[in-house]
């Protein structure tokens, strides 16, 4: 099966979504190369954004042919001199247009490619045609003489209605069944990449034919597993503390479900007794702390439990296990403990709210439940219910959480 990715390269700068302001300076650099100051122009921005495919459409459009180099060619001389030495040197009257492209430069390293960066920079300065490079980041040090070679062109990370738009387009070209608000949803997924947005598109529909609100919802759920396997992998196997305490700053899940997880496959990951008993000791402590945060809402707590959880458990090792662990989900019948707890908190309020208006527990679970956060959101009106209902801290802790 083909990838959506290749078959949907925008070929002319039309079909190129969102980037029209960068489309138009490239071009100008390309067309009005010799009157340029500059021989070669630098183009950045994230992954997915078009910057390759804007070149190639680019010189198809001018009838121009594309020279691609890889940048890690540039690690030898001799090599490099073979492929673009003559393309760039002699400018015949008749011959067709071309650029050279230098893709994707990030990854030449600063020391060990000190040539290779050299050899770019030759490059710019003997080049008879115009040089494009791409790069995600070319703020690194190690680019600055590039930078001050080259025109900077910026391209911006697409919005979620252009992503709409190429979506809309495949999907229409493809004859996959969507619904609108669906697709949407999945274009702001995408967080401006519509390579990934494209590439999800395919995995979610191109069998089907169809693009379900089901099908969505278990691509959430896929990412947000990959998302914590990856950061239980942080934690578990560094023992640089400073990787560690950052392994769930991008993870959505929220606290309890961490703690679930670390749980869960601890004792896989940890398999010398000392260490395994170490790392549940940090895991007690963050959730005393996070008792205590539920309690009292004491939420300079989360500090300490995220440093517990992360930085604690991964020194509690003494040195890296090298097996390779399949890490799980947490485990459904503790996934049922919790709901059932939550569950349980709602069922001693509503029976509080029966026994005192002399009505059935199940009718207050449907009629007047789902008030009663809203009702708590009025602090004299809260008061009243707390003292009405003569609720404890747990409860009121529980209906101020629903309340938010
Ligand atoms: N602005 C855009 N308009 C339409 N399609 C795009 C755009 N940007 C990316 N794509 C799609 O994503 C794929 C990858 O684009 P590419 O140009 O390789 O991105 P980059 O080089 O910025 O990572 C393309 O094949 C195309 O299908
Ligand atoms: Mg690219």
């Amino acid at each position: 099966m083909q990838p959506l990715i290749h078959k949907y390269i925008p070929k002319t700068t039309k079909e190129l979504i969102g980037q029209d302001d960068v489309v138009i300076q490239l071009r100008n650099f390309i067309v009005n190369f010799s009157k340029e100051k500059k021989n070669s122009a630098l183009i950045y921005g994230s992954s997915g954004t078009g910057k390759t495919s804007c070149i190639y459409a680019i010189a198809n459009e001018l009838g121009f042919e594309v020279v691609e180099v890889n940048a890690s060619e540039f690690r030898n001389a001799e090599q490099i001199n073979l492929k673009v030495g003559n393309a760039i040197k002699q400018r015949s009257l008749f011959a067709k247009g071309k650029v050279i492209l230098v893709d994707e430069i990030d990854g030449l390293s600063g020391h060990e490619d000190r040539g290779g960066i050299q050899a770019i920079t030759k490059l710019i300065e003997d080049s008879a045609f115009p040089i494009i490079l791409t790069a995600t980041n070319p703020f690194d040090n190690k680019f600055s003489s590039l930078r001050s070679k080259s025109n900077i062109i910026e391209f911006k990370q697409l919005d979620y209605l252009s992503i709409f738009k190429i979506l809309k387009r495949i999907c229409e070209h493809e004859k996959i069944k969507y619904e609108e608000d669906i697709l949407k949803a999945l274009s702001r997924r995408a967080g401006g990449d519509a390579r990934a947005a494209i590439n999800d598109l395919q995995a979610l529909a191109q069998d089907k034919k169809e693009l379900t609100k089901e099908s969505l919802e278990e691509l959430a759920d896929r990412n947000k597993t990959d998302n914590i396997m990856t950061a239980l992998n942080k934690i578990f196997k560094t023992t640089d503390l400073k990787i560690a305490i950052s392994a769930f700053d991008n993870v959505g899940e929220d606290l309890d479900e961490q703690l679930l997880w670390i749980d869960e496959n601890l004792p896989k990951e940890y398999t010398k007794p000392e260490d395994l008993a170490k790392a549940y000791e940090m895991l007690s402590k963050a959730d005393v702390f996070n008792r205590r945060i539920r309690r009292w809402q004491h939420y300079r707590f989360l500090v300490y439990i995220n440093a517990l959880i992360t930085a604690g458990i991964a020194s509690a090792k003494k040195e890296k296990y090298r097996q390779l662990v399949a890490y799980k989900p947490t485990g459904r019948i503790l996934k049922l403990w919790w709901a059932n707890q939550r569950l349980a908190k709602k069922k001693d309020i509503a029976g509080k709210i029966a026994s005192k208006t002399h009505s059935s527990k199940k009718e207050i679970l449907k009629s007047t439940m789902p008030y009663l956060p809203i009702i708590f959101r009025n602090k004299e009106m809260r008061n009243n219910v707390i003292n009405y209902l003569d609720l404890n801290e747990e409860e009121v802790e529980w209906l101020k959480n629903k309340a938010k």
